[in-house]
């Protein structure tokens, strides 16, 4: 039976437009399930959208449309940014559906029922656009801590969460898993947080304040908190409420990818909610780093974004994959600009990996009719080049499991870097001038094993660029169906395959 992986990313508020930052959480989860998928595993990759709450409802105001009618018309724009960076989630949860809400209510009621939900007064300050209520003590200015912005004072009665009550269990949790808060200085932070006391959740809104959201099922009057909405569908999508067998499968998450500016509601009120409700918390969760225009995080509040659809018009969705993958190592903040994705595109792309594949396919078609020769000379030379690509696959999976994305593509371009060394130190033209097809077959037939190997490996990166390449090299390999298991096994590229030179994989930008 196969392994199942189940991986989340979160759900994106939809006040405005998906940008960057955004397709960075969708395509690092991407990258990891399709790694996991050639890996033999059953793979269930969840994102989605998160729809209620005060800045959905502003935004739909100021777009002079119902809340209803706004996120109808958003929600398709982050459906078809995440068609065109080829991210291949299994379910889009929307935050508005009724199999969401049911589980949402599910959950409150359980939590209501175990007296862990109460009501009480809340007197603070609110920030509107973080969602989020602070303290006296912590606000100065009457500026938000968090973003600067000018927070509202607010007086209430709402329900509360008895988090303090699980806070011990959640220190020892973390202390004693190692794996579950990613990467180590995150869950130093946590566990930081943690030091202080914890005050309880509040997790609703009165109602005439506002009623764009979930109404509490014991309280009418109420609209239940965004984000304990919003978190509640990591279960809900797999069955929480509706099909206790599939989600007694596909839970605990294996992995549940965010970005460090909900480290807090993931990393302490999430797996808090969870114990509450007497399930596991996830294996891991990972909170990488942020994209920055300059030094400003690229937010849609700042106004600095990035729209990945035109950055992909432009230079194409692998290229764009491969630049945010590898520019920055994964939960670490990084820098955008175009210079550098152009850099990348000019030098990874279209010099080493593109050239390496044009020439040898060049080699094929002249000196082999466009058919892969047999290698029936062995040759000392080689084994530096053949021992580098035979120990690839281990070092990659290595890096890969660690979520060291740079690492595992610094040494795919490692051998590919190695084998367009080899073509200029062997000099195949010599060869061939010389009438040396023997040596010459035993060449390229190694070129076009690491292709085929490289061409593998890149898949969950740039999907589109293995196949194209796997096409040109001849090869009918589906890899979406395939595991890493059988392709290298089998390794060998079958001589005699006829390949089809196509267009160069990536022009050079000017
Ligand atoms: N709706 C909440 C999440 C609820 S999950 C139950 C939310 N949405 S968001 O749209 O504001 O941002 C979601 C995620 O987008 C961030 O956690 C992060 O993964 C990603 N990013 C948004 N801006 C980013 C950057 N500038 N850089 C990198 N990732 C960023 O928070």
């Amino acid at each position: 039976m196969k392994k199942k992986f189940y991986i989340t990313t979160p759900l994106y508020y939809v006040n405005a437009e998906p940008h960057i930052g955004h397709s960075y959480t969708n395509i690092a989860s991407d990258c990891i399930a399709r790694y996991k998928r050639l890996k033999g595993c059953e793979v269930f990759f969840l994102t989605g959208t998160d729809e209620h709450g005060q800045k959905v409802a502003q935004a739909a105001r100021a777009a002079n449309l119902s809340p209803e009618d706004f996120t109808n018309r958003i929600v398709p724009r982050f459906v078809s940014v995440w068609k065109k960076l080829a991210i291949s989630y299994d379910d889009f949860i929307r935050t508005t559906e009724k199999r969401h809400s049911d589980a949402v209510c599910e959950v409150l009621k359980i939590l209501f029922k175990k007296k862990d939900l109460y009501l009480g007064k809340y007197e603070g300050s609110y920030c509107t656009p973080c969602e989020t209520f602070w303290a006296a003590a912590q606000v100065k200015d009457r500026l938000c801590p968090d973003c600067r912005r000018p927070v509202e004072r607010i007086s209430e009665e709402n329900y509360f969460f008895k988090m303090s009550k699980y806070q011990p269990w959640l220190i020892r949790h973390i202390k004693s898993h190692p794996d579950f808060l990613l990467p180590s200085s995150r869950r130093n932070e946590v566990l930081s947080f943690l030091e202080g006391p914890l005050s309880d959740l509040c997790i609703s809104r009165p109602r005439q304040r506002l009623s764009w959201g979930i109404p509490l099922p014991f309280s009418r009057n109420h609209t239940t908190y965004v984000w304990f909405d919003a978190l509640t569908n990591y279960i809900s999508a797999p069955g929480f409420f509706s099909d206790s067998k599939r989600f007694k499968k596909l839970w605990p998450a294996d992995i549940q990818i965010i970005g460090k500016d909900i480290l807090r509601h993931h990393g302490v009120y999430w797996p808090i909610m969870l114990r509450a409700l007497g399930l596991a918390p996830p294996k891991t969760i990972f909170a990488h780093g942020w994209w920055k225009l300059g030094d400003v995080k690229m937010s849609k509040s700042r106004g600095n974004i990035v729209d990945p659809e035109a950055v992909t018009a432009n230079f194409g969705t692998d290229a764009f994959r491969y630049f945010l993958l590898r520019e920055v190592p994964f939960g670490l903040d990084g820098t955008y600009s175009e210079k550098a994705l152009v850099g990348r595109i000019n030098s990874d792309l279209a010099n080493d990996l593109g050239n390496l594949l044009n020439r040898s396919l060049t080699m094929i078609e002249k000196y082999f009719q466009g058919k892969v020769p047999e290698a029936l000379q062995e040759d000392p030379f080689d084994k530096p080049l053949l021992s580098q690509a035979g120990e690839l696959p281990e070092k990659y999976f290595r890096a890969m499991e660690r979520l060291a994305f740079g690492l595992a593509l610094d040494s795919i371009w490692g051998l590919i870097n190695a084998a367009n060394k080899y073509i200029e130190d062997v000099k195949p033209w010599h060869l061939a001038k010389q009438k040396k097809s023997a040596r010459l077959g035993a060449v390229v037939y190694n070129l076009a094993g690491i292709l085929r190997l490289v061409a593998i490996l890149i898949y969950p990166f740039i999907p589109e660029t293995s196949s194209k390449m796997l096409k040109q090299l001849g090869l009918e390999i589906k890899l979406e169906q395939a595991t890493f298991k059988d392709l290298l096994a089998g390794g060998r590229f079958p001589p005699g395959t006829r390949i089809n030179k196509g267009q160069p994989l990536f022009p050079r930008i000017a």
